[in-house]
């Protein structure tokens, strides 16, 4: 399959380091932007945003764990670009994504009288993005953003294509908005210092790619899992090939009224899983809980007589490698009842009109999305899945 970079994108001067830069492109007509991949991206943020407008000031949002790492390095990049920052950081974990935390950002960047045309520039993993994201996209009507993903799971991901949200204490992402980036800068030097555990969750957002739409990619990821956690040259060919699939995937369908549902591929059941360990970090992260989520998609499949075992148990025992759970039991501490778990699932943004919509597989790569799934059928899965039958 085509792994192979494209060419180097010439950056905003032509360095050597630049010219190990990938460029993704998302088409998106006066929206479009470019996903930039590589090394040493966070320390040249600063040139990357001075050349899409020289008299921009930024608000960098970050988190604590973040800004130790990663925040000192930015700001010197920006300083040597001339361009004035501030900052604002956040709490650590998915609690931050909530209203209180929103007005906190919010009105940091307000009291820092930032401009509509200025920049907040997120600098974090899929939390920091998706809260500095509806931030911008709420303040003045639409701030600029630019994505500095600092995970795996956001550089593949959420950094790409729009989607903001905070969290409401009744479900996940329930308010928020498209709105896209200017630019999305994904460092692959970051991931050398992220928590195993972190690591592997982004994987299952990875390796989601394959199973949508690109089973050749699977194979690939099966192949060279260890190289991609040892963080060779594979690992940033991952990267680029799973921002083009979603590139691709938004530059046909930017609002999701159709394809674009195909990447909630296990968020039905994963948001309702996170929902049912009230979002705590310790038990379950997000990664994690798609993982679970498609792993049950894939039984799920087979229960309704779509693809075969085969394919599911192949998918699991890809994730087993990853040390990625497979099932709710592996969840610490998991006890919720098969009721519990339907309620959640039936405040899924894909609901229509009450009737359930899940994202199904014929197959590896045989991705589709099935409308009309009969609560009672999800109900009966659910009770075999919890061992209540
Ligand atoms: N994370 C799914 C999407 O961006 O549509």
């Amino acid at each position: 399959m085509p792994l192979t970079f494209p060419s180097a994108h010439p950056g905003p001067g032509s360095t050597t380091a630049e010219n190990a830069l990938v460029t993704v492109p998302v088409d998106l007509g006066t929206r479009s932007y470019d996903i930039v991949i590589g090394p040493g991206l966070i320390a040249g943020a600063g040139a990357w945003i001075k050349a899409l407008d020289p008299q921009a000031t930024c608000a960098v949002v970050t988190d604590a764990n973040v800004a130790q790492h990663h925040l000192d390095p930015l700001l010197l990049g920006l300083a040597a670009a001339g361009i004035r920052a501030e900052t604002v950081v956040v709490e650590p974990g998915e609690g931050t994504k909530s209203y209180a935390g929103f007005a906190k950002v919010c009105d940091a960047i307000l009291a820092a009288r930032l401009e509509r045309r200025d920049f907040v520039v997120a600098l974090g993993g899929g939390v920091v993005g998706d809260l500095a994201g509806f931030a911008a996209a709420s303040l003045k009507r639409g701030m600029r953003v630019v994505q500095v993903p600092t995970s795996l799971l956001a550089q593949v991901d959420s950094s790409v294509g729009g989607k903001t949200a905070i969290n409401s204490p009744l479900g996940k992402n329930l308010v928020g908005a498209f709105h896209q980036p200017s630019l999305v800068l994904a460092d692959t030097g970051v991931l050398d210092t992220l928590p195993p555990r972190e690591f592997q969750a982004g994987y299952a957002e990875l390796a989601k790619y394959g199973l949508i739409d690109d089973a050749a990619f699977f194979e690939w990821l099966e192949r060279n899992r260890p190289a991609i956690e040892a963080g060779g040259a594979e690992r940033a060919q991952a990267i680029a090939q799973a921002c083009r699939s979603k590139a691709a995937i938004v530059a046909r369908d930017e609002y999701e009224l159709g394809d674009r549902a195909l990447l909630n591929l296990g968020h039905t059941f994963g948001h309702a899983l996170e929902r049912l360990t009230g979002y705590d970090g310790t038990r379950l992260v997000h990664g994690e809980a798609v993982a679970v989520g498609i792993c049950l998609a894939f039984r799920f499949s087979t229960r309704l007589g779509f693809g075969t075992g085969q394919d599911a148990n192949r998918v699991a025992r890809h994730f087993q490698a990853a040390r990625l759970p497979t099932r709710m039991n592996d969840i610490p501490g998991w006890n919720a009842a098969p009721d519990a778990m339907l309620d959640a699932i039936a405040q899924d943004k894909k609901v229509q009109r009450g009737s359930l919509t899940f994202i199904l597989a014929n197959g590896i790569g045989r991705s589709f999305i099935a409308r009309g799934i009969d609560h009672a059928a999800v109900a009966a899965f659910l009770a075999s899945e919890m061992g209540t039958t």
